[in-house]
């Protein structure tokens, strides 16, 4: 359902639908822009991002604002968000029974926001919005159509600072997703 996010926030309040509650310090909802037309979705937060409630705020975020900035955008002009909005204790895989408890949240915002595109970062955002099992590695580049938003996947930040060779494929998304962002405005 459309409505504002700062409603939405209100909705997740002092959140204890999932197992995720009492291991976090905060909830890290999402920022930047309510009205951008490219939006980030990332996996869950990370130790920095849970200490400030604030998404991609730690190395792999600092490289996430390059990326950004990349295509002449800043953090402040898109939205930053993620699939879960709490950390699971020491950065393990999100599990179903939390993806499900969250799912809901992120669906809103993004209906609300309906930003043109929406980039997955890494896997697990990608086989959730997809709702897919195709590797990164396939689905990357490419646009799909999901509720009147065209959605593109790209590797995870934090992959990239393990694998920096993998940053020649991550700058052909961004052009891409830079080119359609034309096309769409044009
Ligand atoms: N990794 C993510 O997927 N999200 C964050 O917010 C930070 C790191």
């Amino acid at each position: 359902t459309a409505m504002t996010l700062d409603a939405i926030r209100a909705d997740i309040g002092d959140c204890q639908r999932c197992k995720l509650a009492p291991t976090r310090t905060n909830i890290v909802f999402g920022s930047g822009n309510p009205a951008a037309e490219l939006a980030f979705v990332g996996e869950a937060p990370g130790s920095d991002e849970d200490l400030q409630g604030l998404p991609f705020v730690g190395r792999a975020g600092q490289l996430l604002t390059k990326i950004i900035e990349s295509i002449n955008l800043t953090r402040e002009e898109v939205y930053i968000c993620n699939i879960l909005k709490c950390r699971p204790p020491g950065n393990r895989n999100p599990e179903p029974d939390e993806v499900a408890a969250c799912n809901p949240f992120l669906r809103r915002q993004l209906a609300t926001i309906r930003p043109k595109i929406v980039c997955c970062l890494g896997t697990f955002a990608a086989h959730n919005l997809l709702q897919t099992t195709v590797p990164i590695s396939l689905l990357r580049g490419k646009f799909f159509d999901l509720d009147g938003m065209r959605v593109i996947a790209t590797f995870h930040p934090a992959y990239l600072l393990r694998s920096p060779d993998k940053k020649r494929e991550v700058w052909e998304d961004m052009k891409q997703i830079r080119a359609e962002l034309s096309r769409l405005q044009s």
